[in-house]
Order: structure tokens, then sequence, then C-alpha cells
């Protein structure tokens, strides 16, 4: 039997029964049942596991998908005011949503109105969450530290694409989330090819010219969903144009790129350089500046003057 991993905030906040086991881990293959299917979260005995430094709980995996119908549920109920939790209890609901809506577009390659939904809540929580504390996303990415590179990478992508938007002067509430839905969006095409790119470091010509599909692949499938925006499918489609003409897959030049695609361009490589990969260390936020400085011609030159203006201090 497997066991995913689940967050307790969410249901310690919401005092309802549960309805699957919940275990903590003893050894690397063994678990221990800690509350079973109708027990209302114990919040005494919850911080006594954590004085012992018990901080991880699970459940079988069979369950997994009953808790992410409760946590969807509470993201209906939630999304757009988060404002009224704690930041650590924000943070944990935005976690819970994250790995819930990846699990299911990427790993189960399952994209529908359900899971766009729920992306969408993924979306505002963030976004309510940086208006409310603009430091907001450490938090938020530090508790995705343990998620596969797809999860972090979307997650973070969304989180910068709105900073950076803001930042630039767009105002708009609804461009703003066009641009956090398309920048979490922005690889949902990486879970149809063939192989991980996460696990190769040097691409063979096939691979390089299956990845340069994943826009487009991203586009079809998103196409498919009812009321989804044109802004979000056109970052999904350019989010790898670079203005100086060699992106792909149309090679679009300079303003011919739509505005919030050139933004996600930004956050997207920004991102990918100061997260560890599977075949290198992560780069320091400086670092990753001066590389990206030193490519010229591969991104809006004002959005990354923007860019440094947040992080070099
Ligand atoms: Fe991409
Ligand atoms: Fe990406």
């Amino acid at each position: 039997m497997e066991y995913l991993e689940i967050s307790l905030e969410i249901l310690e906040k919401f005092k309802r029964p549960l309805k699957f086991d919940v275990y903590i881990k003893r050894t690397e293959t063994s678990y221990t049942k800690i509350f079973k299917s109708d027990d209302v979260i114990d919040r005494e005995r919850v911080a006594q596991y954590r004085k012992k430094g018990v901080n991880s709980f699970y459940v079988e995996e069979n369950d997994y998908s009953i808790y992410c119908l409760y946590v969807e549920k509470i993201g209906d109920v939630l999304a757009g005011s988060i404002g009224k939790f704690t930041p650590e209890e924000s943070s944990a609901f935005i976690k819970e949503l994250v790995n819930f809506t990846m699990h299911e577009m990427i790993l189960k390659n399952n994209i529908d109105e359900r899971t766009i939904k729920s992306a969408g809540n993924v979306v505002s929580s963030c976004i309510d969450t940086l208006n409310t504390n603009p430091k907001g996303f450490v938090k938020i990415l530090s508790l995705m530290s343990n998620q596969p590179y797809i999860v972090k990478h979307s997650i973070a992508v969304s989180l910068f694409s709105v900073m950076l938007a803001k930042k630039y002067g767009i105002e708009s509430e609804s461009t703003i989330s066009h641009i956090g839905l398309g920048g979490f969006l922005h690889d949902v095409g990486v879970g149809q090819l063939t192989f991980d790119p996460e696990d190769v470091e040097t691409l063979t010509p096939e691979q390089r010219k299956e990845v340069w599909r994943h826009p487009e692949l991203g586009r079809q499938q998103l196409d498919q969903i009812k009321g989804i925006r044109t802004e979000v499918l056109q970052i999904v489609t350019q989010h790898h144009e670079q203005p100086n003409g060699r992106g792909y897959p149309n090679g679009l030049l300079g303003l011919n790129i739509f505005l919030p695609a050139r933004i996600v361009a930004v956050a997207d490589t920004f991102s990918s350089l100061i997260v560890k990969r599977s075949f290198r260390d992560s780069f320091s936020c400086e670092k990753a500046l001066s590389i990206m400085a030193e490519e010229t011609g591969k991104f809006d030159t004002k959005i990354l003057a923007v860019l440094n203006g947040m992080f070099i201090k």
C-alpha cells in the first residue's frame, strides 16, 4: 500500500468527521494509524505529535481522492476569502489545493472543468495572499519544497508572473488573474510528452523536437475546456517565444508576443533557475538574474528590469 502526504492544518480548522484514516510514518516502510474514519481531528494530540517532531501525516493512496474532494470543497468555500485565515492556514490550504490540482492534471492527465476550476482557486488564493502580504510567496514556495519539480515550478511561475505583472504596472484584476492562471498552466502540455524532461540533462534532437510541441499540446488540451479564456491559451502557446524571434513554436518577434506571455516567459526561466533540478543545483537569485541578463534578446528587457528591481536588494 502506498501512502500520500496530506496537510492536517486544513482538517484541524474545519472540525468535521474524517472520511478516511490518517497515518504517521514510523519507518521508511511502516505507518501507524492515528485517526480513523469518522473521528474528528484532536488538535491536542496533533500538537503532541508535532512536539515530538512528527510533522508529516498521510492517507492511504486509495483514500487520496476522497481527501482531495474534501480539500476541493473547502477551496470553493474559501476562494476569495483567504484574508480571513492566518498566513499558516492560507499557505497550508494553497499547498493542498496545488497538490490536488497538479496530481489530477499532470500525474493523471485529467484536465477538465473541475481541475481548471481548482487551478483558478489556487491562483485567486495566491493573489489574495500576495495582496495581504507581498512576501507571502516565500512561505508558499517553502511548503512546496518536497513536491515534484513540475508542481513547484507551476506554482512558482504563477506567483512570480503575478508579482511581475503588478510591478510592471498592470492594474486590471482580471488580467492579473489570467496571468496567474496562464503561469500555473503554462507547462500543462509537458504531461503529454513520452518522457519526463526533468530526468534528462541534455536532450537528444528527437527529444528536443518533442519538447518544442508542449506549448501547442497544452493549448489543445485546454482549448477543450468550456469557458477557458483566450488570454490563458495565448500565454500557454507563447511562453517559449522570444523577442529576438528565436523562440518556439512560431518564432514570433518582439511586441508580436502577447505581453502576458512575455511576463510568464521571464517568470518561467527565473523560476527554473532558482530551483534545484535533478541534474544541477539551484542558482541564487543574483546568479539567475545575471544568467538571464547575458541572454540578449531572449527576454523583454523592460520586464527583465522589473524582475531585477524585485530581487536585487
Ligand atoms: Fe514550457
Ligand atoms: Fe516552465
